[in-house]
């Protein structure tokens, strides 16, 4: 396929605004409370940040030039710039956790429309946090509606991806991405003006370093590449649509800026509210489909149509912004099978959306009927997410800052990041230097820690 044959984004801020999209989703609004819930607060959060600071940046500005340079799907993209050699299967590792992603991601944000039918029928009012707790184990165990739920989320993806890159991707990340953004201000607001929310801003803001230890630190780099959607391709296939002009290490930063900042309001919204009721900040997966209902209630109880209007918006925001994310996830493979396999764009995305419901069928199985079926302890949903996050997603960062760092023509590299010269790249050295030393080998030593040769 030529240059000119594939589609592009059409404008710069369509491009940030995709891949903010498909950064900005479950991973930065539940996934990450529950992740600093479980790992004690504010001293995992500077971890995280440190991860985002120094693997996360320049690994995304690897993955867009990789992408851009060889303008193919992730798999593609290795065989291009690395014709004949192993580094395909880099690729090849980043569609399957694309596809095991999908998989157990659109489980919860098949939740996300429960909840938005649950806000209109106002049926958080008037309950107790014990209640809801209650309600909501007995939603996800159910062996029908979170199915049903899920189904209905994949194909809402697969209709948006088969409409293609600039009128499904980029037009519907236009709209979603600054309307989420606002009603995030609009809650965290509200949640921390909670009576006794100020246990929860403490939690957030003062870190207790006696709970550091590996998992702390496997933990918070797992989250960043799963939150930034980093080391399986997914801003590699969004790059292969970027323009010429694009300036790749202002987008990443941007988009790095972006999704930190939506993570961390997540938090300023999660954890007062938590503290307010007396709901544990390690809950778990459940926290924020537990603690939110919980804020709605107690900030709005008394003018019931304003708790109803603002639940209803927050979950459907938090619908689309979770619908950025599988569109994204969804393109990973859709391309690689559209372009490897020779299938048309539309048999390559029915293929997709087969496998993921599937997929998601058996993952929102394991939290009810088939809770008893576990490997290794964990249930299926857990293990994707503990594989996906922990191993997937940083062992491919590992093998893209090895290829961009070591293997591939620095020449290239500069081409991409400079766009031929045009810009002026300050951190030019310092990214190369990250990329050859200090991401293969933090990211190694995390996990040797982790497995336990330090022990
Ligand atoms: N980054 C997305 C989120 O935070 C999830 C995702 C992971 C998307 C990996 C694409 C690739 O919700």
């Amino acid at each position: 396929m030529t240059r000119n044959e594939r589609a592009n984004f059409g404008s710069k801020l369509g491009v940030i605004l995709a891949s903010a999209g498909s950064a900005v989703g479950l991973g930065n609004i539940w996934r990450f409370p529950f992740e600093t819930g479980n790992h004690g607060g504010a001293a995992f959060i500077l971890i995280y940040l440190v991860c985002v600071l120094i693997l996360g940046i320049p690994i995304m500005i690897a993955e867009f030039l990789i992408g851009r340079r060889s303008r193919a799907n992730t798999a593609g993209a290795y065989q291009k710039l690395a014709p004949g050699t192993h580094w395909r299967w880099v690729g090849r590792m980043g569609v399957l956790a694309g596809f095991l992603i999908l998989g157990y991601y659109s489980v919860v944000a098949g939740w996300t429309l429960e909840f938005i039918g649950e806000a209109a029928t106002n049926s958080f009012a008037g309950k107790s946090a014990a209640e809801f707790i209650a309600s909501f184990n007995g939603f996800v165990s159910n062996p029908w509606y979170p199915v049903i739920w899920l189904v209905v989320f994949l194909l809402a993806t697969h209709f948006i991806i088969i409409k293609g890159v600039e009128k499904g991707i980029e037009k519907s990340a236009k709209i979603m991405m600054p309307m989420l953004f606002i009603l995030l201000v609009v809650l965290a607001i509200c949640s921390v003006s909670l009576p006794g929310a100020s246990a929860g801003i403490e939690f957030l803001l003062k870190p207790d370093f006696s709970k550091v230890d590996g998992n702390v630190f496997l933990g918070a780099m797992g989250q960043a590449f799963f939150s930034l959607s980093l080391g399986m391709g997914c801003l590699c296939t969004y790059a292969s649509y970027f323009r010429n002009d694009t300036n790749l290490p202002k987008t990443a930063l941007n988009v790095a800026g972006i999704d930190t900042l939506v993570a961390i309001l997540a938090g300023f919204i999660i954890f007062p509210a938590a503290f307010s009721v007396g709901i544990q900040p390690d809950a778990g997966p459940s926290l924020l489909f537990i603690t939110l209902p919980n804020v709605f209630q107690q900030a709005f109880g008394n003018i019931p149509w304003l708790a109803i209007a603002l639940s209803i918006m927050f979950y459907v925001l938090l619908a689309l912004a979770a619908l950025t994310s599988t569109i994204s996830l969804h393109e990973v493979v859709t391309a690689y099978l559209h372009e490897e396999f020779k299938f048309t764009r539309g048999k390559a995305a029915k293929l997709v959306t087969a496998g993921c419901i599937v997929l998601g069928v058996l993952c929102s199985l394991s939290l009810g009927v088939g809770k008893n079926y576990t490997i290794f302890g964990l249930n299926l949903f857990d293990l994707f997410d503990f594989v996906t996050a922990k191993i997937m997603l940083p062992l491919g960062g590992f093998f893209i800052s090895i290829f961009t760092g070591w293997y591939l023509d620095k020449k290239i590299v500069w081409e991409e990041v400079s766009n031929n010269g045009t810009l002026n790249i300050h951190i030019y050295r310092l990214l190369i230097f990250i990329l050859k030393y200090i991401a293969p080998i933090g990211i190694g030593l995390i996990f040797i820690n982790e497995l336990g040769f330090f022990k």
